[in-house]
Protein backbone atom coordinates (compact mmCIF):
# COMPACT_ATOMS: atom_id res chain seq x y z
CA UNK A 1 0.00 0.00 0.00
CA UNK A 2 1.26 3.20 -0.76
CA UNK A 3 0.56 6.46 1.26
CA UNK A 4 0.79 9.77 -0.65
CA UNK A 5 0.61 13.25 0.44
CA UNK A 6 1.00 15.53 -2.38
CA UNK A 7 -0.83 16.15 -5.66
CA UNK A 8 1.77 14.73 -8.09
CA UNK A 9 2.48 12.15 -6.78
CA UNK A 10 -0.73 11.04 -6.53
CA UNK A 11 -1.44 11.46 -10.38
CA UNK A 12 1.55 9.66 -11.07
CA UNK A 13 0.78 6.58 -9.13
CA UNK A 14 -3.16 6.92 -10.36
CA UNK A 15 -2.31 7.15 -14.02
CA UNK A 16 -1.72 3.41 -14.62
CA UNK A 17 -5.02 2.27 -13.42
CA UNK A 18 -8.28 2.04 -15.31
CA UNK A 19 -11.18 1.56 -12.07
CA UNK A 20 -10.36 4.04 -9.46
CA UNK A 21 -12.75 3.56 -6.39
CA UNK A 22 -12.64 6.08 -3.82
CA UNK A 23 -13.47 6.46 0.16
CA UNK A 24 -13.23 10.27 1.44
CA UNK A 25 -12.97 10.25 4.99
CA UNK A 26 -11.58 12.58 7.72
CA UNK A 27 -9.59 9.44 8.88
CA UNK A 28 -9.66 7.80 13.10
CA UNK A 29 -11.54 4.92 10.77
CA UNK A 30 -13.59 2.58 12.41
CA UNK A 31 -15.20 -0.90 10.88
CA UNK A 32 -17.53 2.09 8.88
CA UNK A 33 -14.86 3.42 7.10
CA UNK A 34 -13.49 -0.54 6.65
CA UNK A 35 -16.74 -1.35 5.08
CA UNK A 36 -16.68 1.49 2.77
CA UNK A 37 -13.38 0.48 1.21
CA UNK A 38 -14.28 -3.32 1.36
CA UNK A 39 -17.67 -2.34 -1.09
CA UNK A 40 -15.68 -0.10 -3.19
CA UNK A 41 -13.20 -3.25 -3.46
CA UNK A 42 -15.56 -4.95 -5.20
CA UNK A 43 -15.75 -2.20 -7.79
CA UNK A 44 -12.95 -1.19 -8.88
CA UNK A 45 -9.08 -2.07 -9.39
CA UNK A 46 -7.38 0.41 -7.26
CA UNK A 47 -9.08 1.37 -3.91
CA UNK A 48 -7.93 4.60 -2.48
CA UNK A 49 -8.75 6.21 0.83
CA UNK A 50 -8.34 9.45 1.47
CA UNK A 51 -7.41 11.25 4.97
CA UNK A 52 -8.15 14.50 5.82
CA UNK A 53 -9.68 16.43 8.54
CA UNK A 54 -11.34 19.66 7.14
CA UNK A 55 -11.03 22.51 8.81
CA UNK A 56 -13.60 24.35 6.38
CA UNK A 57 -16.46 22.66 7.55
CA UNK A 58 -16.09 22.42 10.78
CA UNK A 59 -17.67 25.52 12.70
CA UNK A 60 -15.92 28.06 15.43
CA UNK A 61 -17.21 25.96 18.49
CA UNK A 62 -16.73 22.71 17.16
CA UNK A 63 -14.00 19.81 18.00
CA UNK A 64 -11.74 20.59 14.77
CA UNK A 65 -8.84 20.78 17.27
CA UNK A 66 -9.24 17.44 19.02
CA UNK A 67 -10.55 15.64 16.61
CA UNK A 68 -8.42 12.29 16.84
CA UNK A 69 -6.22 12.19 14.16
CA UNK A 70 -4.52 8.55 14.24
CA UNK A 71 -2.82 8.58 10.75
CA UNK A 72 -0.28 5.37 11.52
CA UNK A 73 -3.16 3.31 13.02
CA UNK A 74 -5.59 4.34 9.97
CA UNK A 75 -2.76 2.97 7.62
CA UNK A 76 -2.19 -0.13 9.12
CA UNK A 77 -6.06 -0.94 9.31
CA UNK A 78 -6.21 0.69 5.34
CA UNK A 79 -3.16 -2.20 4.31
CA UNK A 80 -5.04 -4.91 5.92
CA UNK A 81 -8.30 -4.43 4.26
CA UNK A 82 -6.45 -4.11 0.81
CA UNK A 83 -6.31 -0.69 0.11
CA UNK A 84 -4.22 0.21 -2.22
CA UNK A 85 -3.28 4.35 -1.74
CA UNK A 86 -3.67 6.38 1.18
CA UNK A 87 -3.79 9.85 -0.05
CA UNK A 88 -3.09 11.98 3.07
CA UNK A 89 -2.80 15.82 2.45
CA UNK A 90 -1.59 18.51 4.85
CA UNK A 91 -3.55 21.97 4.85
CA UNK A 92 -0.84 23.30 2.79
CA UNK A 93 -1.53 20.66 0.10
CA UNK A 94 -5.55 21.40 0.29
CA UNK A 95 -5.59 24.99 0.91
CA UNK A 96 -2.21 26.41 -0.04
CA UNK A 97 -4.47 29.54 -0.35
CA UNK A 98 -7.10 30.92 1.49
CA UNK A 99 -10.13 28.74 -0.44
CA UNK A 100 -12.26 31.44 -1.57
CA UNK A 101 -14.15 29.55 -3.94
CA UNK A 102 -16.72 27.71 -2.59
CA UNK A 103 -19.35 25.11 -3.60
CA UNK A 104 -22.83 26.15 -2.16
CA UNK A 105 -26.14 24.85 -3.04
CA UNK A 106 -28.86 26.77 -1.43
CA UNK A 107 -32.02 25.57 0.30
CA UNK A 108 -30.32 21.58 1.20
CA UNK A 109 -27.49 22.93 2.93
CA UNK A 110 -29.68 25.78 5.17
CA UNK A 111 -31.90 22.85 6.60
CA UNK A 112 -31.38 20.18 9.90
CA UNK A 113 -27.29 19.89 10.02
CA UNK A 114 -27.06 23.59 7.79
CA UNK A 115 -29.32 24.95 10.21
CA UNK A 116 -27.68 23.94 13.76
CA UNK A 117 -24.08 24.08 11.70
CA UNK A 118 -24.12 27.07 9.30
CA UNK A 119 -21.30 26.32 6.56
CA UNK A 120 -20.80 22.73 7.64
CA UNK A 121 -22.01 21.76 3.84
CA UNK A 122 -19.97 24.34 2.35
CA UNK A 123 -17.05 22.88 3.84
CA UNK A 124 -18.02 19.40 2.64
CA UNK A 125 -19.33 20.10 -0.34
CA UNK A 126 -15.93 22.16 -1.72
CA UNK A 127 -13.18 19.87 -0.36
CA UNK A 128 -15.18 16.49 -1.60
CA UNK A 129 -15.14 18.72 -5.35
CA UNK A 130 -11.38 19.40 -4.22
CA UNK A 131 -10.48 15.63 -3.77
CA UNK A 132 -12.83 14.19 -6.64
CA UNK A 133 -10.47 16.06 -8.96
CA UNK A 134 -7.66 15.20 -7.03
CA UNK A 135 -8.10 11.67 -7.57
CA UNK A 136 -10.69 11.59 -10.30
CA UNK A 137 -12.17 8.20 -8.88
CA UNK A 138 -14.81 6.49 -11.72
CA UNK A 139 -16.65 5.97 -8.22
CA UNK A 140 -16.73 7.12 -4.90
CA UNK A 141 -18.48 5.68 -1.59
CA UNK A 142 -20.69 7.00 1.14
CA UNK A 143 -22.20 5.99 4.04
CA UNK A 144 -25.40 7.12 4.78
CA UNK A 145 -25.12 7.87 8.53
CA UNK A 146 -24.49 11.01 7.47
CA UNK A 147 -27.51 11.14 4.96
CA UNK A 148 -27.63 14.99 4.14
CA UNK A 149 -24.29 14.96 3.10
CA UNK A 150 -24.83 12.04 0.50
CA UNK A 151 -27.79 14.48 -0.80
CA UNK A 152 -25.92 17.31 -0.52
CA UNK A 153 -22.75 15.46 -2.62
CA UNK A 154 -25.46 13.95 -5.04
CA UNK A 155 -26.90 17.30 -5.78
CA UNK A 156 -23.28 18.37 -6.43
CA UNK A 157 -21.82 15.92 -8.87
CA UNK A 158 -25.31 16.41 -10.71
CA UNK A 159 -25.21 19.79 -10.84
CA UNK A 160 -21.09 20.33 -11.58
CA UNK A 161 -21.81 17.11 -14.13
CA UNK A 162 -18.42 15.38 -11.85
CA UNK A 163 -17.71 12.54 -14.40
CA UNK A 164 -17.78 9.80 -11.10
CA UNK A 165 -20.83 7.22 -9.82
CA UNK A 166 -21.46 7.61 -6.55
CA UNK A 167 -22.49 4.83 -4.20
CA UNK A 168 -24.21 4.84 -0.87
CA UNK A 169 -23.79 2.57 1.72
CA UNK A 170 -25.94 1.54 4.30
CA UNK A 171 -25.20 2.21 8.24
CA UNK A 172 -22.55 0.10 10.06
CA UNK A 173 -23.89 -0.31 13.28
CA UNK A 174 -22.59 -2.04 17.14
CA UNK A 175 -24.27 -4.38 17.74
CA UNK A 176 -26.54 -2.50 20.13
CA UNK A 177 -27.50 -0.09 17.36
CA UNK A 178 -25.17 2.61 17.65
CA UNK A 179 -24.08 4.00 14.37
CA UNK A 180 -20.83 3.64 14.20
CA UNK A 181 -19.13 7.03 14.06
CA UNK A 182 -15.48 8.59 14.79
CA UNK A 183 -17.03 10.65 17.61
CA UNK A 184 -18.44 7.41 19.91
CA UNK A 185 -15.17 7.72 21.12
CA UNK A 186 -15.70 11.03 23.03
CA UNK A 187 -18.51 9.01 24.61
CA UNK A 188 -17.98 7.86 28.61
CA UNK A 189 -18.76 4.33 29.32
CA UNK A 190 -22.19 5.43 30.45
CA UNK A 191 -22.82 7.74 27.74
CA UNK A 192 -21.72 4.39 25.55
CA UNK A 193 -24.33 2.72 27.34
CA UNK A 194 -27.27 5.65 26.98
CA UNK A 195 -26.09 6.15 23.22
CA UNK A 196 -28.28 3.45 21.29
CA UNK A 197 -31.14 5.30 23.05
CA UNK A 198 -31.25 7.16 19.65
CA UNK A 199 -31.36 4.59 17.25
CA UNK A 200 -33.73 3.51 19.36
CA UNK A 201 -36.18 6.13 19.45
CA UNK A 202 -35.99 6.29 15.48
CA UNK A 203 -37.25 2.55 15.64
CA UNK A 204 -39.95 3.54 17.47
CA UNK A 205 -41.14 7.08 15.43
CA UNK A 206 -40.58 4.39 12.64
CA UNK A 207 -42.91 1.62 14.24
CA UNK A 208 -45.66 4.42 14.53
CA UNK A 209 -45.07 5.13 10.61
CA UNK A 210 -45.89 2.04 9.38
CA UNK A 211 -48.45 1.52 11.43
CA UNK A 212 -49.97 4.19 9.70
CA UNK A 213 -50.10 7.35 11.95
CA UNK A 214 -49.66 10.37 9.88
CA UNK A 215 -49.23 13.48 12.25
CA UNK A 216 -45.61 13.85 11.25
CA UNK A 217 -44.85 16.82 13.84
CA UNK A 218 -46.36 14.58 16.99
CA UNK A 219 -44.31 11.72 16.16
CA UNK A 220 -41.27 14.11 16.08
CA UNK A 221 -42.07 15.85 19.61
CA UNK A 222 -42.70 12.96 21.16
CA UNK A 223 -39.19 11.48 19.98
CA UNK A 224 -37.68 14.64 21.17
CA UNK A 225 -39.22 14.44 24.32
CA UNK A 226 -38.16 10.62 24.50
CA UNK A 227 -34.93 11.73 24.39
CA UNK A 228 -35.03 15.23 26.36
CA UNK A 229 -36.33 13.00 29.57
CA UNK A 230 -33.16 10.39 29.11
CA UNK A 231 -31.26 13.49 29.65
CA UNK A 232 -29.75 14.34 25.95
CA UNK A 233 -30.28 17.22 24.18
CA UNK A 234 -31.79 16.95 21.11
CA UNK A 235 -31.13 19.29 18.13
CA UNK A 236 -34.32 18.03 16.08
CA UNK A 237 -36.02 15.07 15.16
CA UNK A 238 -37.43 15.46 11.76
CA UNK A 239 -39.39 13.54 9.17
CA UNK A 240 -38.70 14.24 6.05
CA UNK A 241 -38.94 12.66 2.16
CA UNK A 242 -35.61 10.84 1.27
CA UNK A 243 -34.90 12.99 -2.53
CA UNK A 244 -34.67 16.21 -0.88
CA UNK A 245 -35.40 16.22 2.94
CA UNK A 246 -38.02 18.77 2.59
CA UNK A 247 -41.45 18.34 4.82
CA UNK A 248 -43.35 15.13 2.94
CA UNK A 249 -46.05 15.94 1.00
CA UNK A 250 -49.40 13.63 1.08
CA UNK A 251 -48.75 10.77 -0.54
CA UNK A 252 -44.95 10.85 -0.54
CA UNK A 253 -43.93 7.11 0.67
CA UNK A 254 -40.33 7.24 0.85
CA UNK A 255 -39.45 8.74 4.42
CA UNK A 256 -36.20 9.23 6.50
CA UNK A 257 -36.26 9.99 10.42
CA UNK A 258 -33.09 11.92 11.00
CA UNK A 259 -31.92 13.06 14.34
CA UNK A 260 -29.09 15.02 15.87
CA UNK A 261 -28.80 15.04 19.83
CA UNK A 262 -26.13 16.26 22.39
CA UNK A 263 -25.37 13.45 25.17
CA UNK A 264 -23.12 14.96 27.65
CA UNK A 265 -20.67 17.12 25.31
CA UNK A 266 -21.17 14.92 22.10
CA UNK A 267 -23.12 15.40 19.44
CA UNK A 268 -24.30 12.39 17.72
CA UNK A 269 -26.93 12.84 14.28
CA UNK A 270 -28.49 8.95 13.06
CA UNK A 271 -31.05 8.40 10.53
CA UNK A 272 -33.70 5.84 9.34
CA UNK A 273 -35.15 5.52 6.15
CA UNK A 274 -38.58 4.36 6.16
CA UNK A 275 -41.51 3.15 3.33
CA UNK A 276 -44.84 3.93 4.10
O1 LIG B 1 -17.90 12.22 6.01
C1 LIG B 1 -16.75 12.66 6.21
O2 LIG B 1 -15.92 12.04 6.86
C2 LIG B 1 -16.40 14.04 5.66
O3 LIG B 1 -17.47 14.90 5.71
C3 LIG B 1 -15.80 13.98 4.25
C4 LIG B 1 -16.82 13.46 3.25
C5 LIG B 1 -14.57 13.10 4.23
C6 LIG B 1 -15.39 15.38 3.80
O4 LIG B 1 -14.43 15.93 4.65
Amino acid sequence: MDLIHDIPALRARLAREDSIGFVPTMGNLHDGHIALARLVRAHATCVVVSIFVNRLQFGPNEDFDRYPRTLADDCARCEAAGVDVVFAPDETVMYPAPQTTTVDLPDIQHILEGQVRPGHFRGVATVVLKLLNMVQPHLAVFGKKDYQQCRVLANMVKQFDVPVELLLMDTVRADDGLALSSRNRYLSAAERKEAPALFATLNEARRRLLAGERELAVIERDSVFALTSRGWKPDYVAIRRQSDLREPAPGDRELVILAAARLGSTRLIDNLEVKV
